[in-house]
């Protein structure tokens, strides 16, 4: 594999898992040094030991990416532990609770928005102060196809990840010119155990299946493929931008 990241930081969060975890791989396929963030502990680190066990170089840092102190934290570690931020992959999200509008509680919404969407301005404005300081840096915002389109019973998930294509816009409107360039994904529905926790059953599954012209579920491996390219030299002239990989999803 091409080693075009070599020497890069990267950070991951939610890298635990699902998408976030095959990023990481793939970050370090790349030749990325890659501090793999999350809330599970444990998971986190068998992610650093896979990546170790390939060769590559990792490091796990504790993060809630709720809290903006945390995502502090995150970013003034990985800067101890390797001196710098190049890229930043904010992909750390829930599925949240599943209701109408009427029947959404408070708590789930302030949830959603505090994890989905605070979370990824949270990260954002430490990523970026330290990435102003070397001028220059890459960001991928994890959005999915409900950052553009509604979905029945996720409205709060649908309005954090459409907020998520608006701070990506807008952060690379106020950035460009620093050498920061800032893009969001849209993944359609992947097979990872997100989908799991929301409940949703074999059944439920071929539901989706059927909303992808393409005829199945997405595979984070897929995923990963779009965000370690986004975030290479490769894509030197995409910012804020927001990449579909969805099966043809949005395409009807
Ligand atoms: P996953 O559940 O496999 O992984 C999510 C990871 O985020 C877990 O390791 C979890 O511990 C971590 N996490 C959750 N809350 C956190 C917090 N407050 N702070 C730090 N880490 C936290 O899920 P998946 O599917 O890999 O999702 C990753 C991202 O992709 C999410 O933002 C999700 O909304 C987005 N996405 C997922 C789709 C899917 O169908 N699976 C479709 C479109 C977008």
């Amino acid at each position: 594999m091409e080693k075009d990241l070599l020497s890069k930081i990267a950070i991951v969060t939610g890298g635990a898992s699902g998408i976030g975890e095959a990023a990481a791989l793939l970050y370090a396929d790349h030749g990325a040094k890659v501090i793999v963030s999350d809330v599970n502990e444990k998971k986190g680190n068998k992610v650093v030991e896979k990546i170790k066990g390939k060769s590559g170089e990792a490091y796990f840092i504790k993060a809630d990416v709720s809290d903006a102190g945390q995502c502090k934290n995150l970013v003034d570690k990985t800067i101890e532990k390797y001196g710098s931020v190049d890229i930043c992959f904010n992909n750390a999200g829930i599925s949240g609770e599943s209701n109408a509008i009427a029947d959404m509680s408070i708590e789930g919404w302030n949830k959603m928005i505090a994890t989905n969407l605070s979370s990824v301005f949270y990260c954002m404005k430490y990523q970026i102060a330290q990435m102003l300081k070397q001028g220059s840096g890459t960001i991928v915002n994890n959005s999915s196809i409900l950052g553009s389109v509604g979905f029945a019973n996720a409205a709060a998930y649908v309005a954090a990840k459409h907020g998520v294509i608006g701070l990506t816009q807008t952060s690379a409107v106020e950035y460009s010119k620093n050498g920061i360039r800032v893009n969001a994904i849209g993944p359609g529905f992947i097979n990872t155990p997100l989908l799991t926790e929301a409940g949703i059953d074999d059944a439920a599954k071929n539901g989706l299946i059927q909303l992808h012209p393409i005829g199945r579920l997405g595979e984070a491996g897929e995923v990963a493929e779009l965000v370690v390219w986004l975030s290479s030299d490769k894509a030197s002239f995409i910012t804020g931008s927001y990449y579909a990989v969805d099966g043809g999803y949005l395409a009807q």
